[in-house]
C-alpha cells in the first residue's frame, strides 16, 4: 500500500489521473492542487480554519442568486477576475475591465446622441467617442451595450424605484464608428458588502468602494468582444478600486464645459444650458 504524507500528497494527486485525462483538465487540476496543498502547508493550517473556509462558501452559496452571485464577488475582492482579464489582455486593442453583475438583457436602443439619464436630475455628462479596430479603421455598426449608477449609487437591479432599464443603453455606431449620448455622472459606491466577502474585506481593513464609471460592452464583426469601463481620473476611489478594475488606458478626464456651449446634434441640444462636462473615451478591439 502506498504511503500518503504531507509532502508527497500532491504527487499521490496527480497519481489519480486516468490515462485519458483531457491534458489540459490535467494541467488545471494538477496546478491547482499544488498551489492549494503549498498554501496549507505554508500557512500551517488549522482544523478551525479548513472549517471556516468551507462554512465561507457554504454562506456564499446560500445568498447566490441570479441577481447576486458571491463567487464572482469573491473572484473580483481576491483580485482573480481583473488578473484573468490582463493575462489576456491583446496589446493594441482597449483593455478589457471587470463586468460586475448589474448588467441587464435586452437594454433599450439608444440613437447616436440620444439621451440615457431620462428624468435623473443633475449636471449633464456627455460621452463621446469612435470605435476602431487596431490598425485604426473605423468599425461602423459596432453594438455598445452601457450601463452605469443612478445619482443615487444605486443600479436598476439593486433599486426598486428605478425602472429595470434606467441608465441601460444599446447604441450602433454611426457610419464613422462614433458614438455619443448624454447622461449625468455616475457615482462612486460600494460592493455588496453585508455577506461572506463583507466579511473578508473587514478582516482585511479594507473598504468596499469602487470608483465612478460607466461599464460598456462592445462588439463587431470579426473582432473580439470588449468587457470594459471607463474611469473619471479625479475620482478619490482610482488608486483603491476594491476590484482592482481600474487600468491607464481606461481613465480619462471628464472636462467642465462653459454655460451656453453645448453642441448641437444630441438629442438635448437647445435644452441645456448650464455648465456640463464631456468625456471622450475611444475603443479599439481586437481581431477576433
Ligand atoms: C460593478 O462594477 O458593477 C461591480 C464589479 C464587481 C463587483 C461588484 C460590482
Ligand atoms: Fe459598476
Amino acid at each position: 500500500m502506498r504511503t500518503v504524507t504531507k509532502d508527497n500528497i500532491t504527487d499521490v494527486f496527480t497519481g489519480y489521473f486516468a490515462d485519458d485525462t483531457d491534458p489540459r483538465v490535467k494541467e488545471v487540476l494538477t496546478s491547482l492542487a499544488t498551489h492549494l496543498h503549498d498554501f496549507a502547508r505554508e500557512v500551517n493550517l488549522t482544523h478551525d480554519e479548513w472549517r471556516k473556509g468551507l462554512e465561507f462558501l457554504e454562506w456564499a452559496g446560500k445568498i447566490t442568486t441570479p441577481e447576486r452571485n458571491e463567487f464572482v464577488l469573491l473572484s473580483d475582492v481576491l483580485g482573480l477576475s481583473s488578473l484573468v482579464d490582463m493575462i489576456h489582455s491583446v496589446p493594441g486593442a482597449t483593455s478589457s475591465s471587470v463586468l460586475g453583475p448589474f448588467h441587464v438583457s435586452n437594454p433599450p436602443a439608444l440613437e447616436v446622441g440620444g439621451d440615457m439619464k431620462r428624468d435623473f436630475e443633475g449636471q449633464v455628462l456627455l460621452v463621446e467617442g469612435h470605435v476602431r479596430d487596431a490598425e485604426g479603421n473605423a468599425l461602423a455598426g459596432a453594438t455598445i451595450d452601457i450601463w452605469q449608477t443612478a445619482p443615487n449609487g444605486m443600479y436598476s437591479s439593486q433599486d426598486p424605484d428605478q425602472d429595470i432599464h434606467s441608465f441601460h443603453a444599446l447604441m450602433t455606431t454611426d457610419d464613422n464608428g462614433r458614438y455619443a449620448f448624454t447622461t449625468v455622472r455616475p457615482v462612486s459606491y460600494t460592493v455588496p458588502n453585508d455577506g461572506p466577502v463583507g466579511q473578508i474585506l473587514d478582516a482585511a481593513g479594507r473598504h468596499p468602494w469602487r470608483p465612478s464609471h460607466l461599464h460598456y460592452i462592445v462588439s463587431a464583426d470579426g473582432c473580439r468582444s470588449l468587457v470594459t469601463e471607463v474611469f473619471p481620473d479625479d475620482d478619490p476611489y482610482l488608486d483603491e478600486d476594491t476590484v482592482f478594475g481600474v487600468r491607464d488606458d481606461l481613465v480619462m478626464t471628464y472636462v467642465e464645459q462653459p454655460a451656453g456651449s453645448f453642441p448641437d446634434g444630441f438629442a438635448l441640444s437647445g435644452t441645456v444650458k448650464d455648465a456640463y462636462s464631456r468625456v471622450e473615451f475611444d475603443l479599439i478591439l481586437a481581431k477576433a
